[in-house]
């Protein structure tokens, strides 16, 4: 039985909780590149593990991520002006650079110590594929790079990269997408000239290159613990000989990688990047190592929602017009009567509430790999309290994996038959 206080610990990631702390041992993302791509052009309003701050590039293209406030008499500085180097609050103009040092107090008296000795809280940022990142933690402690998960490290037009808001706690969505039993039933599109039929006959696979996911909606799961995070075979029946496996990868602290549709085709996986205890971003990547992404590749079923352009990343469809569920869609097409398999995703797990009571849950035989997500992020959150670190924060390398569909011969260990698509180079 998982508790309120393990929900609690799960789930609470502002300063000073042991999940917020352990996560602040992790580079973290948390806009797209395109976000602040101009040199002084306008600052950004970031919330991220429960902090407000404030992101801008500078006139020689650094990046800063600051206390979202003026350690003077707190103005938001997201009305400052972005000027020579440094983000000038509109009050007093106390300015600041990127590391946060105050290099101008232009209403104080010249040579005041003040200019000295004022700082504003600032954290590290960098830009690596395509998306910018922090560093939230103890400075001395921070890993040499981002995780060197593969779609960060292609060639630009490898990779395709969205983001939408999430009105959840980054638990919720994480234990989606290690979710493999949904797909066949969630995404499900059905046949409506079975309409008759019960329910398992009339669906169709959502993914029409993949016709396993529809013959065999109750897959076995086959859960490994991995010094990443967690490795998930889910084993369909194929044929007299063969078993369709789909492979996922869970990566901490908050990443999931689901299988392609096809072998050697493009890969998908999300951050599920905590803005605060009820809120995330969904990072969504499509890329693939060895060529750059076709255009079909770059949106299969609508894995990216269509976003507002207001800055806010709020889905098109959402709680407010009930994610644009069509009843006569649902009664004969879908599961859901709701478009694009993102949006069926982000509509059941808002459904839940913010951060959902798993006191009162009843878990099944396919719930294997969520179990395991909240055993592993509850021993990270130990970790990090018990040695003042985590592991698999400073050794990026440990994330060279992926996740692959393949059909294997019966008897062979899903791992090793399909090493060759789940390691990278
Ligand atoms: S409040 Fe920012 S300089 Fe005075
Ligand atoms: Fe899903």
């Amino acid at each position: 039985m998982f508790s309120k206080e393990d929900n609690e610990r799960l789930c609470r990631v502002g300063p000073g909780t042991p999940m917020g702390d352990a996560f602040r041992r992790f580079w973290i993302p948390f806009l797209l590149a395109g976000e602040l791509a101009q040199a002084d052009g306008a600052p950004k309003r970031v919330r991220l593990l429960g902090e407000d701050l404030i992101a801008f590039r500078d006139t020689e293209g650094k990046l800063g991520l600051l206390d979202r406030y003026c350690p003077h008499r707190r103005v938001d500085l997201f009305f400052g002006r972005n000027e020579q180097c440094g983000l000038r609050c509109p009050y007093h103009g106390w300015k600041f650079d990127t590391d946060g040092k105050a290099v101008d107090m232009p209403a104080e008296p010249e040579n005041s110590q003040m200019l000295h000795e004022t700082r504003i809280k600032s954290y590290p940022v960098i830009e690596w594929g395509g998306v910018i990142w922090a560093y939230m933690g103890d400075p001395a402690q921070k890993p040499l790079s981002p995780p060197m998960m593969e779609w960060a490290t292609v060639p630009d037009a490898h990779r395709f990269v969205t983001k939408r808001l999430q009105r959840t706690n980054y638990a919720q969505g994480v234990e989606g997408g290690i979710d493999s039993s949904h797909v066949g039933i969630l995404h499900s599109r059905l046949d409506p000239a079975k309409r008759d039929l019960p329910f398992r006959q009339r669906q169709v696979s959502p993914l029409s290159t993949v016709p396993y996911l529809a013959m065999d909606t109750a897959p076995k799961f086959f859960v490994r613990p991995m010094r990443h995070g967690m490795t998930i075979g889910a084993r369909r029946n194929a044929s007299r000989d063969t078993f369709y496996w789909r492979i996922t990868q869970f990566l901490l602290p908050f990443y999931t990688m689901i299988a392609p549709n096809v072998e050697g085709g493009a890969v998908m996986g999300h951050s599920w990047t905590p803005i605060d205890d009820h809120h995330c971003w969904v990072f969504t990547m499509t890329w693939n190592g060895a060529r750059p992404l076709t255009d079909d590749e770059r949106d299969n079923g609508a894995v990216h929602a269509d976003t507002k352009d207001d800055g806010s990343y709020e889905p098109l469809v959402n709680a407010a017009n009930d994610y644009g569920i069509d009843r006569e869609k649902q009664r004969l097409y879908s599961t859901t009567g709701i478009d694009g398999i993102g949006m069926q995703d982000t509509a059941v797990q808002e459904s839940m509430g913010s951060i959902v009571d798993r006191t009162r849950e009843n878990l099944s035989s396919a719930d294997a790999a969520v179990v395991r997500f909240r055993r592993i992020l509850l021993e990270l959150a130990d970790e990090s309290e018990r040695t003042g670190a985590v592991a698999v924060a400073a050794n990026p390398e440990w994330y060279k994996v992926r996740s692959a569909s393949v059909l294997l011969p019966h008897g062979v260990d899903f791992q090793e038959g399909a090493a060759k698509y789940t390691q990278v180079e």
